[in-house]
């Protein structure tokens, strides 16, 4: 079914767009921090006012269910009220040279300049408001690519801001068939000076190649692959209510959807059968249905690269506690699914299986789970569960990823730093850092 049609980019779209961030930048970065910010808080009201059409619309384009579409919204909006309230705490520093005189730093932040924001199908709304929120904060103005599968989204978006008062010209959006077509032309162009991009690792790593003649600073928060870690003294209860929230959240769709889950062998198969049981009982149909828990996966492709996940698990001799198949009638439903006794070679183990499937396999100690939660070239979010507050810390410290749930599976959170290292990526949305990607420091070296 049609719900709209949509203009489609192309090279000389995308060439006026940057004439236009470009026109608009010095304008827009000389706005008083606070318009900038109020700016901000105004689109954070609109969207709360419409919360519900936006979920609606949301669900529609992209199948996820009405709840995880609400919990969507409340959660992209608020990355406009937190950087409504940054937008006035952009500040700087005034130092005496260590060899004393006369000499003095003062050291100042100030707006990148046009940007190109690239966002992901599966958080249409929340990967939009991300970089937005921060680069409307800091004055850049800014060119947004949204997905080819979920633009209207993004479109919508775009309104409120006007409606809330962003300027013409400050941004763009640019939906098109085809991302090279417009991505190529703005990275080529040497007064765009940076690009945030949220998507898979085998994207970035292109995208790092085309920003490398212009040296424009990036952002990029690239594929997972969690490691759900469950110690003998954790408390189960709290485990797997984390472990349900940290794999179907978004029907699995997310990078931080927990990818592996590594039990202590004493406590696997009483920790398997209670996932089995909460996975087993949410409820599967169209998005837009009331009480709906688990909605379409976004395409066939998708659903095909989970099948074909649980396959292989399954020949090298992994064994189906619930789920591993599709589900009923049209749409694109896969039913969720736990894993047990999931071999090592596993694919599911190596690749980010963005669906809803739980492969569960076991460890015998502390030292072992940390070793095979880091053994990925991922490093984006781990989570552990435990009693032990040393243990809690220690594992925390040791996992190599940007970030660490602690007996908790839902680590996304406005005011706080989001973001990887090794494959994963480079740079932090939300929090206080989040601006930081928005901005440059600049040093001025004075003479009394
Ligand atoms: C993502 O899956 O790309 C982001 C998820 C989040 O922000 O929680």
């Amino acid at each position: 079914r049609t719900l709209r049609t949509v203009a489609d980019a192309r090279g000389a779209d995308a060439e006026a767009a940057v004439s236009s961030a470009v026109a608009a930048q010095d304008a827009w970065a000389d706005t008083p921090p606070r318009q900038r910010g109020e700016i901000l808080r105004r689109a954070w009201e609109l969207m709360t006012e419409r919360a519900d059409d936006l979920a609606l619309l949301m669900t529609l384009e992209m199948g996820k269910s009405l709840t995880e579409s609400r919990a969507e919204v409340t959660y992209a909006a608020e990355f406009f009220r937190w950087f409504s309230e940054e937008a006035v705490r952009i500040d700087g520093r005034y130092a005496r040279n260590p060899a004393g005189g006369g000499g003095r730093a003062l050291v100042t932040r100030q707006a990148v300049g046009p940007c190109l924001l690239i966002t992901p199908w599966n958080f249409p709304l929340a990967m939009g408001t991300r970089k937005i929120g921060p680069a409307v904060a800091a004055g850049c103005t800014m060119i947004v690519k949204p997905p080819q599968l979920t633009p209207l989204s993004m479109l919508n978006l775009a309104a409120i801001l006007a409606e809330a008062g962003l300027p013409d010209g400050v941004l763009t959006v640019l939906p098109s068939t085809s991302a090279s077509r417009v991505v190529g032309p703005v990275l080529a162009d040497r007064r765009v000076r940076k690009l945030s991009f949220t998507g898979s690792t085998e994207v970035g790593r292109t995208l790092v190649e085309q920003c490398a003649p212009n040296l424009q600073r990036m952002s990029m928060e690239l594929g997972g692959n969690a490691a759900f870690l469950v110690f003998d003294d954790a408390d189960l209860d709290v485990a797997v209510r984390g472990a349900v929230t940290a794999k179907m959240r978004n029907n699995g769709e997310s990078c931080v959807a927990a990818n592996r889950f590594l039990v202590h062998r004493s406590v696997a198969d009483e920790f398997t059968e209670r996932l089995t049981e909460e996975m087993a009982a949410l409820r599967m149909g169209h998005g837009t249905e009331e009480g709906v828990a688990v909605g379409p996966l976004v395409n066939a492709g998708q659903r095909d690269t989970v099948s074909e996940l649980v396959n292989d698990a399954r020949k090298r001799g992994a064994r189906v506690s619930t789920g591993g198949e599709n589900g009923p009638g049209d749409g694109y439903f896969y039913h969720p699914t736990v894993l047990a006794d999931v071999p090592h070679d596993a694919r599911i183990l190596h690749e980010e299986v963005f669906g809803p499937v739980a492969p569960v396999t076991t460890f015998d100690d502390e030292a072992d789970a940390v070793a095979r939660a880091n053994d990925t070239e991922f490093g984006l979010v781990g989570y552990v569960f435990t009693t032990g507050f040393s243990r809690a810390l220690r594992v925390g410290e040791a996992l190599r990823t940007g970030m660490v749930g602690v007996n908790t599976g839902l680590v996304s959170n406005p005011a706080a730093p989001f973001g990887g290292v090794k494959a994963s990526g480079f740079g932090r949305e939300g929090g206080h850092e989040g601006i930081d990607e928005y901005l440059d420091t600049k040093y001025l070296a004075l003479s009394l």
